[in-house]
This record gives C-alpha cells, sequence and structure tokens, in this order.
C-alpha cells in the first residue's frame, strides 16, 4: 500500500533537517527518508566550520567579496547576498537551538581559511563542526511531533503526475520491499556525489542519487563539470582518503614536496591559503615532478598540546594510522571532495519542475560558481534548506497529495544480480571518473570517458547503478562542452579563462549542454 504525507524530505544532512524543521513549524506532516542511519551524511563529517559573519572585524561585503573572487566570475550575486546576509540569522538560531561553537573566555572564536579575508569560521570541539550541528539539529527535529524520520530507507526514483513532482518510491526498512509515497511536494536534500570518484574525501552516501533522479523526473541541472578536489586528504596505503582540514593551513600548516621544499611560492602568491582548485593544481604538478604520489602537510611548527586540541579527531585519527601530526609529516593529495552544480534551483529551492524543491549541496543555487569557498557549504544548507521549507509550504497552498497509485507508478524488477554488478559498475566508473574526468582534463580523456559510460549505460543496470552513471555522464557532458578553465574545472587543452565563457551549463533530458547567463529562473 502507498503512503501519504504533507511533504516528504529526501535527506537528513544539515539542509534536509534544516527544511523538515522549517515545515514542520507550520504544523505539517513531514516525512524525512534517509538512506542510512539519521546521522550519517556529509555534514556530520564537516571538519573546518562554517563561515559566518559575526566577529567585529568583519562585514557582510567583504564575505560576499570573498565567495565572488573564489567562485571565479560564476556566482550569482543575489544568491551569495542571500546567503552572506541571511546566514548570520541562521547560525545565531542554530546556537539558540544548543549548537556549542567553540569559545575562548566565553566569546566565540574564529579561524582562517583559504581565500577568506577575515577569520571568519567557526567550529565545534576542534574539528568536528559537522556533527555538533548535525546533532543540535537532530535533537531540534525531535522536538517536533510531526517530523517521522524514517533512516534506512534509499529513495530510488520521483514519481511524476501530470507533469508534478507528486511523491518518491523507495524501499522500505520494515517491509524490506520498494514502496511509494505521496505528498504535497518533495524537497531534495540528498547531497553531493564525491563517491563518484576513486578517492575521495566524502562517506558511502555521497552518490549523487538525488541528481539523477531529478533528471531522470525532468528538472534542470546547472554547472555539472565544476568539482572542487580538496589538496589535502591523507594518503596512505590501505587507509581511506580521510580529510585534514584547510584550517591546518589557516592555523599555519605548510606543504613540502618530498625533497622537503616548500613549493606553493612557486605557484600563488597566497601560498598554502590560495583557492583549492590552485593548491590541487600545485599539488599535482609537484607530485609529477618529483614522480610522488603524494606530498607532505608540515604541522611540526606547532605545539603537540596545542594541536591535540585545535584537531584532536584529525589527531586521534593519524595517531591510529601511526601518524604523530605535531613530529610527522603527513602524507597528503587531493580528493574529490565538493560539487558545486546540481539540481538547478531559484533562491527559493524552486527546481524547474513543480512540486519539487531542493537544497544543499544536490543543488546549484549560483552561490558557489565555479568554485566554492571553504566553510560556505554548511551555511548554505542553513540559509537554503530553510528557504526550501518556507517556499514549499507557501507554494502548496491547499494542493492536496495524490492518493493511489501515479500512471509510471511501475517497479522495475531487479536483476537477482544487481548488487555485484553494482559493485562492479561502480568501480569502474570510479576509475573512469578519476583517470579522464578528474583534477585535469582534455578533450581526449572526456570523450574517451563518455564512451565508457554509453557502453556501461547500455548493459542490464539496476536503478542505483543507472543513477551512478547518469551523474558521471552529466559531469562529462558539461566538461567537454566548456571549452575554457575556470575555478574547479580545468582543461589542459583550453587552459584560458574566457569572457565568453561566462555563463552556466544547463542540462535537461533528452536535450543538449546550452548556456544560461543565471542560474535563476523565474
Ligand atoms: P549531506 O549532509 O551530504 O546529506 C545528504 C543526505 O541525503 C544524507 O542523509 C544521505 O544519507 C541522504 N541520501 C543520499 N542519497 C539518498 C537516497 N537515495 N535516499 C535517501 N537518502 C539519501 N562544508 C563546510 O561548510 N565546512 C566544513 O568544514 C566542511 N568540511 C567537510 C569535510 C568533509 C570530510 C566533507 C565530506 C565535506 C565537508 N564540507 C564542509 C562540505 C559539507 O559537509 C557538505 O557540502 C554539506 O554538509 C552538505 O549538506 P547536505 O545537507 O546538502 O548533504
Ligand atoms: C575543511 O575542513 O578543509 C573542509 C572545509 C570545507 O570543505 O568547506
Amino acid at each position: 500500500m502507498s503512503l501519504e504525507t504533507d511533504f516528504i524530505v529526501i535527506g537528513s544532512g544539515v539542509a534536509g533537517l534544516r527544511s523538515a524543521i522549517e515545515l514542520a513549524e507550520t504544523g505539517a506532516r513531514v516525512t524525512v527518508l534517509t538512506k542510512d542511519k539519521t546521522s550519517e551524511s556529509n555534514t556530520e563529517y564537516a571538519q573546518g566550520g562554517v563561515a559566518v559573519v559575526l566577529s567585529e572585524d568583519d562585514e557582510a561585503a567583504l564575505h560576499e567579496e570573498d565567495t565572488l573572487i573564489a567562485g571565479a566570475g560564476l556566482c550569482d550575486e543575489r544568491a551569495v547576498e542571500t546567503l552572506v546576509v541571511e546566514g548570520t540569522k541562521y547560525i545565531k538560531q542554530l546556537i539558540d537551538w544548543g549548537t556549542e561553537f567553540d569559545k575562548d573566555g566565553g566569546r566565540l572564536v574564529f579561524t582562517q581559511e583559504a581565500a577568506h579575508s577575515r577569520r571568519r569560521i567557526l567550529h565545534a570541539h576542534g574539528d568536528s563542526t559537522g556533527k555538533e550541528i548535525v546533532r543540535a539539529l537532530i535533537a531540534r527535529a525531535r522536538q517536533e511531533k510531526t517530523i517521522l524520520l524514517m533512516p534506512f530507507a534509499n529513495t530510488e526514483s520521483l514519481i511524476v503526475s501530470g507533469g508534478r513532482c507528486a511523491g518518491v518510491r523507495f524501499l522500505d526498512p520494515i517491509l524490506r520491499s520498494p514502496r511509494e509515497i505521496y505528498a504535497k511536494a518533495v524537497i531534495m536534500c540528498t547531497g553531493g556525489a564525491g563517491q563518484l570518484y576513486q578517492h575521495t574525501t566524502n562517506p558511502p552516501v555521497a552518490t549523487g542519487d538525488g541528481m539523477a533522479m531529478a533528471y531522470f523526473a525532468g528538472a534542470e541541472m546547472a554547472d555539472m563539470e565544476f568539482v572542487q578536489f580538496h589538496p589535502t586528504a591523507l594518503n596512505l596505503e590501505n587507509a581511506p582518503r580521510f580529510l585534514l582540514s584547510e584550517a591546518m593551513r589557516g592555523e599555519g600548516g605548510v606543504l613540502r614536496n618530498y625533497a622537503g621544499e616548500r613549493f606553493m611560492e612557486r605557484y600563488d602568491e597566497r601560498l598554502e591559503l590560495a583557492p583549492r582548485d590552485i593548491v590541487s593544481r600545485s599539488i599535482v604538478a609537484e607530485m609529477r615532478k618529483t614522480g610522488t604520489r603524494s606530498v607532505f602537510l608540515d604541522m611540526t611548527a606547532m605545539s603537540e598540546s596545542f594541536l591535540k586540541e585545535r584537531f584532536p579527531k584529525i589527531y586521534d585519527t593519524c595517531l591510529f594510522f601511526g601518524l604523530n601530526i605535531a613530529a610527522d609529516l603527513l602524507p597528503v593529495s587531493p580528493a574529490s571532495h565538493y560539487c558545486m552544480g546540481g539540481v538547478r534551483t531559484d533562491l527559493w529551492g524552486r527546481t524547474t519542475l513543480a512540486g519539487l524543491y531542493a537544497a544543499g549541496e544536490v543543488t546549484c543555487t549560483g552561490v558557489h560558481g565555479a568554485n566554492r569557498l571553504a566553510s560556505n557549504s554548511l551555511l548554505e544548507g542553513l540559509v537554503f534548506g530553510a528557504r526550501a521549507g518556507k517556499a514549499a509550504f507557501k507554494d502548496s497552498g491547499d494542493w492536496l497529495a495524490l492518493s493511489g497509485r501515479s500512471e509510471d507508478s511501475k517497479f522495475k524488477i531487479q536483476n537477482p544480480k544487481s548488487a555485484e554488478i553494482s559493485v562492479a559498475v561502480r568501480k569502474r566508473v570510479k576509475r573512469v571518473m578519476w583517470e579522464r574526468v578528474g583534477i585535469l582534463r582534455d578533450k581526449d580523456s572526456l570523450q574517451r570517458a563518455l564512451k565508457e559510460f554509453d557502453q556501461i549505460r547500455r548493459s542490464n543496470l539496476g536503478t542505483l547503478s543507472r543513477n551512478f552513471v547518469t551523474v558521471a555522464t552529466l559531469i562529462t557532458r558539461a566538461a567537454l562542452w566548456r571549452e575554457e578553465s575556470r575555478g574547479g574545472h580545468f582543461r589542459t587543452d583550453f587552459p584560458e579563462t574566457l569572457e565568453n565563457w561566462r555563463v552556466h551549463s544547463i542540462q535537461k533530458q533528452g536535450g543538449e549542454v546550452s548556456g544560461a547567463e543565471k542560474i535563476e529562473f523565474s
């Protein structure tokens, strides 16, 4: 039997939880479907912190300017202004809801990260900012009686009826079978797609499902070519690419090559605090020059007691892998980290498909342009999560959730071998993405990647693998279309940034990639 609620939120990271709380405050019933346990998300692992204009020497205009510069000419100014100005209000609210950011003598402390002109990054428990935000948001959500949190409910596709998104299909965790749920509106908050790459800082849930679901349902996608590679993921044999926060460089950490040379001065006058795309490419250049697979992050100028207190999680994790961050050089290399592109939305989270709203990393709001400024993402989830909730409620008015089955309501029978196929497909896609659609790309590598993805798509894939390879294809197509280099997208065959390419890439099912001046469409 199908289910019915007022609003469906998919995902329980910062964007999903914030949006669910906003909706529940109206008295509406909200069902939050999430793939794993409720706390599992990119948000949970956020380390460095959240950027916000709250310190005495800071102002909104400066944060806006830093965001626009990092975005390399592709941010939408209204989106950036919304993020920065409303961000302060939502962070204060988060503090009122019990979030404990680090303080010194009762005053909030702010750290420095790359490309910020002020120390404006709030953090919690040193390097566990995301975990603290998730804790506070889940506690707040649990106070709302109309929010139903449904963990381990993997959503596979959206139900569209009469040109409107009317619900979703998901795997019921209790019945262990496919199920449909209908609502007045769906808010997609499924996060990013770092797992598309062989090396990533993202947890296993970040497979881009929401992007694929929205695309197949008919929504437009924007700026998919812009993927951010974080410069400093721990690179040890048999260890995950654990993130070594940019805040470590913000506190004075330096990068050295295998010869022990501090090399960033050869690439950018901002040294280790240059934007991430520049630091990542500089590391790749050094690794190529020295024929090695990593460079080193050197924190040894700082005392062990300071590092232990400031970065407790990183300190313990590195120690687990046999490294003392106060004494050892830490082998690092870039890894996929964040998707600037995603489902195209206006400033209220409306997508181009009626009834479908989206917020957080799954979207492209125009806030990040071609490259996200560090620590702007948690802020984005709060601001645009709340906005999407407000808009979904306001727009749906007297709309009634459909009950019963929609005209396209059929589940595909899964191939019994689909779990095995899925692992193999993902492994292949991840390798191709890393080698051919990675930090450096060119026409030949991108065309070869597309050919492989076409081949994979022609085999009998289950929904999850189909979604995975579809997002890989969208990124690759957009990267091939953009014949210039800008922000996170670097074409070795088109290394210049060109004024005539100051446009957003837009993709829709059944169409070619096209350009648009703005992300906002209404
Ligand atoms: P997420 O937090 O990723 O949540 C997505 C949710 O959707 C999850 O609950 C997931 O389970 C669910 N989901 C996914 N697919 C499905 C499906 N098919 N069905 C049901 N549910 C689904 N940003 C900062 O601003 N500051 C930082 O310090 C920072 N540090 C970071 C450190 C790391 C290691 C990583 C990986 C990212 C970091 N980021 C940071 C980026 C930031 O954490 C994310 O961009 C942000 O948290 C995204 O929030 P979100 O709510 O959009 O998505
Ligand atoms: C980090 O701590 O380096 C991650 C910050 C971010 O991705 O915004």
